[in-house]
C-alpha cells in the first residue's frame, strides 16, 4: 500500500473516500463538523436520526454527499470522547482500513489522525496509523491454490494532519512506519512460514539477502565453526536434527566507528518437536513459530536498516532444528558451554537456553553496549503473562525501564518479572555447573535464571515472547512483535545526548 500526507479540509478532498471520527453519543469530530457544514446539515441530520451514535467499531458508508469533492465518506465511530486512547485510536484505524479495503475505493484520506489520542504528538499518530493499515491488510495465502480476491483493493492512503508546519513531522514519522511495519511484515512471514520451509538454513539466506539489500555484513557460521568455538551447548540441541545448525551474525554499522553496539539475540529453532523429551501431538505445529525470536531481530535490523538509524547493531541468530533422533541428546547428557560452564539437560525440550548460552557468550566479543536476546522460551510465561505483554527480564534497571516505556510507546508491551538470586538455587545440579531446568514452578523466570548466568560481562534484558509472537485458533498466524517495541527502543536511542 502506498501512503501520503497532506493538509487541508475534508470537504475539499478529491478522494475516493474521505474518512472521519464520531463519538459516542452522536458527537461528530471537527472534521466531520466541517464536512457536515460544507454538506448543509447532511451529516448531522443522519446522526440525528440514529443512524450512526459513535459506537466504537460502528461505520457508515455516504455516498455523492453534497458541498463535498470526495466520491464518499465513511464515519466510523470511535466510542466515548474521554475514553479514546491509544488501543480505541489503533481500533478506528483498524475498522477504518478494513471497511475501506472491502468498498470499492481504491483510495481513502484519513482525518482520524487529526483527532488521535489527545496526549500523542502528529507524528506518533501518523507512524501509528500507517502500522495499523498495514498491519489490517496483512495476508499470508502464498500456499493456498485460491486465494481471496478483494475485487478492488485499497492502494492508498493518505493521512490529513491539520496544520502545514506539521507536515514535515509527519513524512518522517510516516516513513518511519512504513519501515517498522515491513520489518512485522518480514517477522510474520518468517513466522508464518512451515517448518519444512523455513529451516536454518532459509533463515541464513534471508539474512544474506538482507545485508545485499541493505549494505549490511552478514557471517554465517557452520557447525564446524560452532565446534572450533566450544559451542556444545547449541550442538547439543542440533544433534538429533537432519537439517544443518546456522549460527547468523549480522550486522547494521550506521554509528559512529568504535562506538559499542548494540546486541540483539534471535531464539531460532526452527521447528521444536522437544527432542527426546518429546512433546505431546496437540497443537505441536504450532512450534514452528519457536523461531519468532530470530524473526523479530530480523525484522527489526531490516526496519533499522532502512531508516537509517545512526547505530552500530549486531544481531545474532542461533539457528538449528530440536529434533529426537538416533543421534540425539538424551536427558541426562552433560556438556560443556562456550562460557566453559557445564550443563546438565535434564529436559531435551528446554533447548532455548540451550542455543541462547553460547550466542550470549559469542556476544562478547563485541564489547557490547547492551544485549537484549528475544526468545519464545517458556510456556510458563503464557501462564504468567498470557497473550497481552512480553515477559521482560534484565540485569540492570535502568535498561528495564527503557524497554517498558517503547512497549508503552509503541502499544507493543512487557511486564517485568524477578530475576532474583533466590531462584537460582532452583538450577543446582549435583554432576554439573546447572541444570537445564528449574522444576515446575517459576518456569519464566528459572528459564532467565540460567541466561543470567553467561551474561555477567555486560547490561542485558531478555524478552520471553511464548505468549506474543504469534496466535493460535481460528486466526493463527505470526503477530510480529515484539519488533515494534525494539525499533521503538532504538529509536530513542538515536534521539539520546551524545548519540549521532
Ligand atoms: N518453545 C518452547 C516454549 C513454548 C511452549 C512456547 C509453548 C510457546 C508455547 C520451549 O522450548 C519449551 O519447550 N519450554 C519448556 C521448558 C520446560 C521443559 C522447562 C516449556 O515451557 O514447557
Ligand atoms: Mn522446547
Ligand atoms: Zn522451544
Amino acid at each position: 500500500m502506498e501512503f501520503s500526507i497532506k493538509s487541508g479540509s475534508p470537504e475539499k478532498q478529491r478522494s475516493a473516500c474521505v474518512v472521519v471520527g464520531v463519538f459516542e453519543p452522536r458527537k461528530p469530530t471537527l472534521p466531520a463538523e466541517l464536512l457536515d457544514k460544507a454538506a448543509k446539515g447532511y451529516i448531522s441530520d443522519i446522526i440525528r436520526r440514529g443512524d450512526m451514535e459513535g459506537k466504537a467499531g460502528s461505520t457508515l458508508l455516504l455516498h455523492n454527499v453534497p458541498g463535498t469533492l470526495c466520491d464518499r465518506i465513511l464515519l466510523v465511530g470511535l466510542g466515548k470522547e474521554k475514553e479514546f486512547r491509544e488501543k480505541e485510536y489503533c481500533d478506528a484505524i483498524r475498522t477504518a482500513v478494513k471497511t475501506l479495503n472491502e468498498t470499492g475505493a481504491f483510495d481513502g484520506t484519513l482525518f482520524l489522525t487529526e483527532t488521535g489520542p489527545r496526549r500523542r504528538s502528529v507524528a506518533w499518530r501518523v507512524r501509528q496509523a500507517a502500522m495499523v493499515a498495514q498491519e489490517a491488510v496483512y495476508r499470508f495465502d502464498q500456499y493456498k491454490s485460491k486465494k481471496a480476491e478483494i475485487r478492488r483493493p485499497l492502494r492508498k492512503l493518505t493521512f490529513a494532519v491539520e496544520r502545514r508546519n506539521e507536515l514535515q513531522a509527519a513524512e518522517t514519522a510516516l516513513n518511519q512506519g512504513v519501515a517498522i511495519s515491513e520489518g512485522i511484515a518480514l517477522a510474520r512471514n518468517l513466522g508464518n512460514q512451515p517448518g519444512n520451509v523455513c529451516t536454518p538454513s532459509y533463515l541464513a539466506e534471508q539474512a544474506l539477502e538482507m545485508a545485499r539489500e541493505l549494505g549490511m555484513e552478514c557471517q554465517v557460521l557452520e557447525r564446524e565453526a560452532m565446534e572450533q568455538l566450544g559451542m556444545h551447548s547449541l550442538l547439543a540441541v542440533a544433534r538429533g536434527s537432519r537439517e544443518a545448525p546456522k549460527f547468523i551474525v549480522l550486522q547494521h554499522k550506521g554509528g559512529k566507528a568504535g562506538e559499542k553496539p548494540l546486541v540483539l539475540v534471535g531464539k531460532g529453532i526452527t521447528f521444536d518437536t522437544g527432542g527426546i523429551s518429546l512433546k505431546p501431538a496437540a497443537e505441536m505445529d504450532e512450534m514452528k513459530y519457536d523461531m519468532c525470536g530470530a524473526a523479530a531481530v530480523l525484522g527489526t535490523l531490516q526496519a533499522a536498516g532502512r531508516m537509517g538509524l545512526p547505530l552500530n547493531l549486531v544481531a545474532l541468530i542461533p539457528t538449528c532444528e530440536n529434533m529426537p533422533g538416533g543421534n540425539a541428546t538424551r536427558p541426562g547428557d552433560i556438556v560443556t558451554s562456550m562460557s566453559g560452564q557445564t550443563i546438565e539437560i535434564l529436559n531435551t525440550d528446554a533447548e532455548g537456553r540451550l542455543i541462547l548460552c553460547d550466542a550470549l557468550t559469542y556476544a562478547e566479543r563485541f564489547d557490547p553496549e547492551a544485549v537484549i536476546d528475544v526468545a519464545t522460551l517458556t510456556g510458563a510465561c503464557v501462564v504468567a503473562l498470557g497473550h497481552v505483554a512480553t515477559g521482560l527480564f534484565a540485569n540492570e534497571d535502568s535498561l528495564a525501564r527503557e524497554l517498558l516505556q517503547a512497549g508503552e510507546e509503541a502499544h507493543d508491551r512487557a511486564w517485568q518479572m524477578p530475576l532474583w538470586d533466590d531462584y537460582q538455587d532452583l538450577l543446582k545440579s549435583p554432576f554439573a555447573d546447572m541444570a537445564n531446568i528449574g522444576g515446575r514452578w517459576g518456569g519464566a523466570i528459572t528459564a532467565a535464571c540460567f541466561l543470567s548466568r553467561f551474561t555477567k560481562k555486560y547490561e542485558w534484558a531478555h524478552l520471553d515472547i511464548a505468549g506474543t509472537a504469534w496466535k493460535s485458533g481460528t486466526d493463527k498466524g505470526a503477530t510480529g512483535r515484539p519488533v515494534s517495541l525494539l525499533t521503538h527502543f532504538l529509536l530513542k536511542r538515536c534521539e539520546r545526548p551524545g548519540a549521532q
